[in-house]
C-alpha cells in the first residue's frame, strides 16, 4: 500500500509546503537512485495559496478545470479519472507529479459543507490511483479546516512540521490531538503520526536549543522527531527561483538536512502502513 504523507499544522508559516516540496522531490530522486520499479512520487496541493504549485508548476492558480477543485466538485464516478486527468508533471522532474491547487479551494469548503460525504472527496478517488505511485505526499493549509479533514483522511502518515518557539511546541500537543480525533472519529485506522519535523532551526538562539533539548528528551514527542531542519536562506533562494532546495544548492545545510529527512521517510516506505 502506497504511503501518503501529510504534511500538517495549523500554525502558518512552519514550513509545509516547502516540507512536502522538498521531501516529495527527495523520494523522487532517492527511489530514482536505487533503481527502483516506480519512481513516482505525487505531490497534493490542498492550499488555495497554492505555493506548493506555484514552486513545482510554475502557476499557483489552476483554475476550474484542471485542479484539485476540479476533482472535489467532479461526479463521484468520475473522480479518479479526473483526478489523473488533472495531475501535471512538475518542472522538477518527470517522475514528480502535482495534483495543483485552485483559488476556489477556499470556497470549496462552503460548497462542499454538509454535502454527504464530503469530507472522503479526496480520499475515495485517491485510493483507486495510489498503486501509481511510490508514495504520496500532501501540504495543507494552515487551519483544521474541511479540506484540512479531507487531508488527513486521505493519509497514512501525518508528519508535523514547527518551529522550535514556546508557542508552537504548545500547539504541538494540539495537532496531535486533533490528528487522534480523525483516526479514532472516523475510524480511519490507517493514519498514524509519523514524525515531527522542526524547522527553521538556529541554533544561535538559545531559546531553540532550550526547546530542542526539551522536545528531545520528551518521553512520547522525542521519538517522534524525525528531522530537524536548520534556518537556511538557501530556502528562500530556491523558493524565488521554483527549484527545490536539493538542486539549488546540494550541499547547504537545509538539503543536507532534508536529504537525511527523506531518508527516514524512505525507511518508512518499506514498512508496512499501520505497523
Ligand atoms: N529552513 C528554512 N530556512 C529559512 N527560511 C525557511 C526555511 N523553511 C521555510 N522557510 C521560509 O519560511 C516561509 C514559510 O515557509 P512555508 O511557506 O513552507 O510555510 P507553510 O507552513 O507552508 O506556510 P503556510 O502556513 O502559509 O502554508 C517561507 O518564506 C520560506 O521560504
Ligand atoms: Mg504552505
Amino acid at each position: 500500500m502506497t504511503r501518503i504523507f501529510v504534511m500538517t499544522n495549523h500554525k502558518g508559516g512552519v514550513a509545509k509546503s516547502t516540507s512536502a516540496t522538498n521531501v516529495a522531490y527527495g523520494l523522487v530522486k532517492v527511489l530514482q537512485q536505487v533503481n527502483a520499479p516506480n519512481t513516482r512520487v505525487l505531490l497534493i496541493d490542498t492550499d488555495s495559496q497554492g505555493h506548493g504549485s506555484l514552486v513545482t508548476t510554475g502557476v499557483s492558480d489552476h483554475g476550474r478545470d484542471h485542479s484539485l477543485y476540479t476533482v472535489l466538485m467532479a461526479d463521484r464516478k468520475d473522480a479518479s479519472a479526473v483526478l489523473s486527468e488533472c495531475t501535471v508533471t512538475s518542472e522538477w522532474d518527470e517522475d514528480l507529479h502535482v495534483l495543483p491547487a485552485a483559488s476556489l479551494l477556499e470556497g470549496a469548503e462552503r460548497e462542499l459543507m454538509g454535502v454527504p460525504g464530503a469530507p472522503y472527496r479526496l480520499s475515495q478517488p485517491l485510493q483507486q490511483i495510489a498503486h501509481h505511485y511510490a508514495a504520496i505526499v500532501i501540504d495543507t493549509r494552515p487551519s483544521f479546516s474541511l479540506m484540512t479533514e479531507m487531508a488527513l483522511l486521505a493519509a497514512t502518515d501525518a508528519l508535523i512540521p514547527i518551529e522550535p518557539r514556546y508557542l508552537e511546541t504548545v500547539g504541538l500537543q494540539s495537532v496531535i490531538n486533533k490528528i487522534h480525533d480523525i483516526r479514532e472519529g472516523w475510524r480511519h485506522q490507517a493514519l498514524q503520526v509519523s514524525g515531527i519535523i522542526v524547522t527553521k532551526m538556529d541554533k544561535r538562539v538559545r531559546g531553540h536549543t532550550e526547546l530542542l533539548e526539551n522536545l528531545l528528551a520528551h518521553p512520547v514527542l522525542g521519538k517522534l522527531v524525525l528531522g530537524i531542519i536548520p534556518v537556511n536562506e538557501a530556502v528562500a533562494y530556491a523558493h524565488h527561483a521554483h527549484r527545490s532546495v536539493f538542486e539549488y544548492d546540494p550541499r547547504c545545510s537545509a538539503s543536507q538536512a532534508y536529504a537525511e529527512l527523506v531518508g527516514e521517510l524512505a525507511k518508512l516506505m518499506v514498512e508496512k502502513v499501520g505497523a
